[in-house]
Order: structure tokens, then C-alpha cells, then sequence
């Protein structure tokens, strides 16, 4: 049998009642067979501040993402759009774990991405923006038209749980394909990556 792959969902909200923290949560469950699906909670994660980024100084929290993101197959950004892009919260956690560039975590790490939105639009234009950022630190994109959770209210209940059968399947299928291209392009994890420096 192969090895479990193990997948972070990094979702872009802090809130409470967050759509998108609530997607992440779904994944978990529709996670399918070999895959392990852990959310990741960005609240700890300080703002980004370069005289603090050194083996010396840096924050546990930062160093301890880092070290989850190098052990970790591949990682699914859970995130709304502000704006049309991405949100600060999240962006700053990936600036944290973009460092040394090139050479960080996230550097050939296989990447998916999805949201939520109450509105129409769902997040594709914060995803376009994503997948911008993404290839400035070298992580590997899945390919795929994308995942956007349009009209949000009505796709989860009032526990805030994934109840929507067409948006659960559809997922479902995702992270099939999801998890069998990160099987394919993963790479070997260096000393680099394994340190979390
Ligand atoms: C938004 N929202 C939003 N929605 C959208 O479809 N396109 C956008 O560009 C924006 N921009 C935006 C900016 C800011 C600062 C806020 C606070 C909100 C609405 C957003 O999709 C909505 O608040 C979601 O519910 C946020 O995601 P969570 O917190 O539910 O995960």
C-alpha cells in the first residue's frame, strides 16, 4: 500500500463563523482513502517582521508551521478574497514560510487552493491572485479549473457544516485528483526543508 499522504488545509480567515475555516474542516472529512487532511490553525502566526526572521529570534510558531509544511505532502489553501486577492492574514503566514527564498518549505511543494464566498463570484480572483504569489516562492500549482464556493449561506448549515451534496461530491473528486498529482510531483524532502530553518 502506498504511504499515507499528508495534506495541511491553511485556511485565509480568522473568523469565528469563517466559511472558509468551515471548508478546510470539510476537507477532513471527505479526505479520500491514504490521505490525511490536518487544518491549520494561522491565528498564532505573528506579522512578518525580517529582524525577527533568523534561527535566533524566529517566533516558535512560525518555526513550528514550517516544520509542519516541510513534513507535510502538500498543502490546500482554504482562503476567501479581500479585494480581489488575498487576504493579509493569510499572505502574511506565506511570507513567514516563503523564507529562505527558493529554499523554504514551500518550495516545490505541491499546492492546491479553493473558497468560500456568500456571494456569486466565489473567490477565483483572490485564487488567480494566489497562484501568483505561489509561483514567487517556487511551490508546484495544481492544475485544475478551480474549486470556488459561490453563495455560501446556502451550501452550509447553521453549524457551519459542508450540507450542499453537489459541492461535497465535487470536492470529494478534487481531492482525489488533488492527492494523486501530489503523489506524482512531491519532492524528496532535503535538509533544508526538514530543518524548517
Ligand atoms: C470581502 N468580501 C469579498 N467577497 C468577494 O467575493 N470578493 C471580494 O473581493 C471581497 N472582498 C472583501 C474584503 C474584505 C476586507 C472583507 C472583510 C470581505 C466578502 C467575503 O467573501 C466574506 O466576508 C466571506 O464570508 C469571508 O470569508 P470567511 O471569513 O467567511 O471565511
Amino acid at each position: 500500500m502506498a504511504p499515507i499522504l499528508d495534506v495541511l488545509a491553511i485556511p485565509g480567515s480568522l473568523r469565528e463563523r469563517s466559511f472558509n475555516a468551515a471548508l478546510a474542516r470539510a476537507l477532513v472529512e471527505l479526505a479520500p482513502e491514504g490521505t490525511d487532511i490536518e487544518v491549520v490553525d494561522i491565528r498564532p502566526i505573528p506579522l512578518y517582521d525580517g529582524d525577527l526572521d533568523t534561527d535566533e529570534r524566529r517566533p516558535e510558531a512560525v518555526s513550528s508551521l514550517k516544520r509542519r509544511i516541510a513534513a507535510a505532502g502538500a498543502v490546500i489553501f482554504v482562503s476567501p478574497e479581500y479585494n480581489h486577492g488575498v487576504p493579509g492574514v493569510l499572505k502574511n503566514t506565506i511570507d513567514w514560510v516563503s523564507r529562505p527564498a527558493f529554499r523554504s518549505p514551500m518550495a516545490m511543494k505541491p499546492c492546491g487552493m479553493m473558497g468560500a464566498a456568500p456571494g456569486l463570484s466565489g473567490t477565483m480572483r483572490g485564487q488567480q491572485i494566489l497562484k501568483v504569489v505561489l509561483l514567487g516562492m517556487a511551490s508546484q500549482i495544481f492544475p485544475h479549473p478551480g474549486v470556488a464556493v459561490s453563495r455560501a449561506k446556502e451550501k452550509f448549515d447553521e453549524a457551519l457544516r459542508l450540507t450542499d451534496e453537489g459541492t461535497r461530491s465535487f470536492i470529494a473528486g478534487y481531492l482525489e485528483e488533488f492527492a494523486a498529482w501530489a503523489r506524482r510531483v512531491r519532492p524528496p524532502p532535503t535538509e533544508d526543508h526538514a530543518a524548517g530553518s
